[in-house]
Order: C-alpha cells, then sequence, then structure tokens
C-alpha cells in the first residue's frame, strides 16, 4: 500500500496549512493510500534542526536517514520509508516556519552523499509536494517580495527524492475576528470574502494535488 505522510509546519493544528494539509490527506486516503498526520508544532514533540553530528556519514553507518536521538527520529525513518510526502508551512518572514527548516535539514542532509555528490542516498524515491500558505495577495506580490527564490528554493530541494510540486494559499484569512485585533491594514470584509470565496478553491486544489500523487506513485 501506498504510504502517505503529511508534515505540519504550522505551529496551529487546525488552521489554513494545517486543514489544506488535511484535505490533501483526504485526496491520497480516497486513492487508497496509509496516511499519517505529523503536526512538527506538537508540544509533545521535542527535537532540533541538525545538529552536525555526521552520523550519516560516518563510515559503516546507516546511511540516507537522520538517527539523532530525539522525539522526530521515528518521524524522519517514516519520511525516508514514505512514497508520498506533503509538506505544509506559512509564510513567516519570508521564509518557511522554523520547525520545517528543521524538518527539511534533517531529511535532506542524510540524503547528501558525501562520497559521491551525484548519487544521493534515497533509501525509498517519493512523489513529495510543498503547500504554502500566507497573507501574500497573490502571486504576483509573491514574486515581488522574491519569496519564489525563498520559499520555492526550500520547497524544490524536495525533487532530490523525485518529481515535486507547490501549491500555494494567498491571502489567507489569519484570525477567526478580525475586530479583536490592530489589523486595520487588512480589511476584515476583504479577508471574510477571501475566506468564503478562494479558500474553498485552495482545499479543492489540495484535494486534487493527494490524488494525484498517489495515482502517479503506481
Ligand atoms: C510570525 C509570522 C510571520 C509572518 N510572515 C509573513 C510573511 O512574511 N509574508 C506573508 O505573506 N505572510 C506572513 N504571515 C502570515 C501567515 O503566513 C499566514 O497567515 C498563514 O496562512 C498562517 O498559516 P496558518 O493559518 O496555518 O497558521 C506571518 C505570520 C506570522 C505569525
Amino acid at each position: 500500500m501506498v504510504k502517505a505522510l503529511f508534515i505540519n509546519g504550522s505551529p496551529r493544528k487546525n488552521f489554513n496549512t494545517a486543514q489544506l494539509l488535511q484535505k490533501a490527506m483526504e485526496g491520497t486516503k480516497e486513492a487508497g493510500a496509509e496516511v499519517e498526520m505529523v503536526n512538527l508544532y506538537d508540544r509533545n514533540l521535542n527535537y532540533k534542526s541538525c545538529m552536525s553530528c555526521f552520523a550519516c556519514k560516518v563510515k559503516g553507518g546507516k546511511k540516507g536517514v537522520c538517527s539523532f536521538p530525539d522525539d522526530l527520529k521515528p518521524i524522519m525513518e517514516r519520511a525516508v520509508e514514505a512514497d508520498v510526502l506533503v509538506c505544509g508551512s506559512p509564510v513567516y518572514c519570508g521564509y518557511p516556519t522554523a520547525g520545517l527548516r528543521a524538518f527539511m535539514e534533517r531529511l535532506i542532509f542524510p540524503a547528501v552523499n558525501y562520497a559521491d555528490f551525484r548519487h544521493p542516498v534515497i533509501n525509498k524515491p517519493k512523489r513529495s509536494a510543498t503547500i504554502f500558505t500566507m497573507n501574500c495577495p497573490d502571486e504576483e506580490m509573491y514574486r515581488a517580495n522574491n519569496y519564489h527564490i525563498l520559499m520555492d528554493t526550500n520547497a524544490h530541494q524536495l525533487g532530490m527524492f523525485g518529481p515535486t510540486e507547490v501549491l500555494y494559499s494567498f491571502d489567507t484569512y489569519q484570525f477567526n475576528d478580525y475586530s479583536r485585533y490592530d489589523a486595520e491594514g487588512l480589511p476584515a470584509e476583504w479577508k471574510a470574502e477571501k475566506h468564503r470565496t478562494q479558500f474553498p478553491l485552495d482545499l479543492d486544489a489540495a484535494y486534487n494535488l493527494g490524488r494525484r500523487l498517489v495515482e502517479e506513485t503506481r
């Protein structure tokens, strides 16, 4: 059975990024995959980014997977074994979140082969995708802010494991009640309208993405 792993790099377990990941997960499940969601900001999950232990480069050692002994270790093993991997992150100050970056360092560095850079250590090739959510209103502004360089460069690193793609959700609803916040620069009616009209389309796109990733695996 196709194994699909979803990595939520947002601290919020039920907001924009999580909802899109859940929809993508629904798509993969309906296409027949076995699914799992990991919330990187779960308070019970204690881990760091790469600690530069170089265990993944030791002669005769286990290659291609991070074996640093903390709570991320079993998740890294499942990420390496997954056939489908979908990461999600809000844009935070122009970058993916620190949580997702930590996960990426621990996924990607063990696959970098210091013995022969042309041949990464890929224990299991996989289809992958990254879902980015942001306050940024559209793709034009995304590019004007250089997010395509900072965010997409991160996302495309997953391409070392096989075909990868990126899904964007722009102009997201940041709060449930805009009247509680000093956020006059973000007109509440506009954000509500976008949430009502655009976000459902983004959810559909995430669902279709999930289905497609599994179908293309077969
Ligand atoms: C710390 C922080 C930094 C942010 N930086 C940006 C940013 O640089 N560009 C942007 O478009 N949105 C930015 N946002 C907005 C979020 O990316 C956006 O609301 C996102 O959809 C939140 O995801 P979530 O609902 O899954 O938590 C930021 C939000 C926070 C909390």
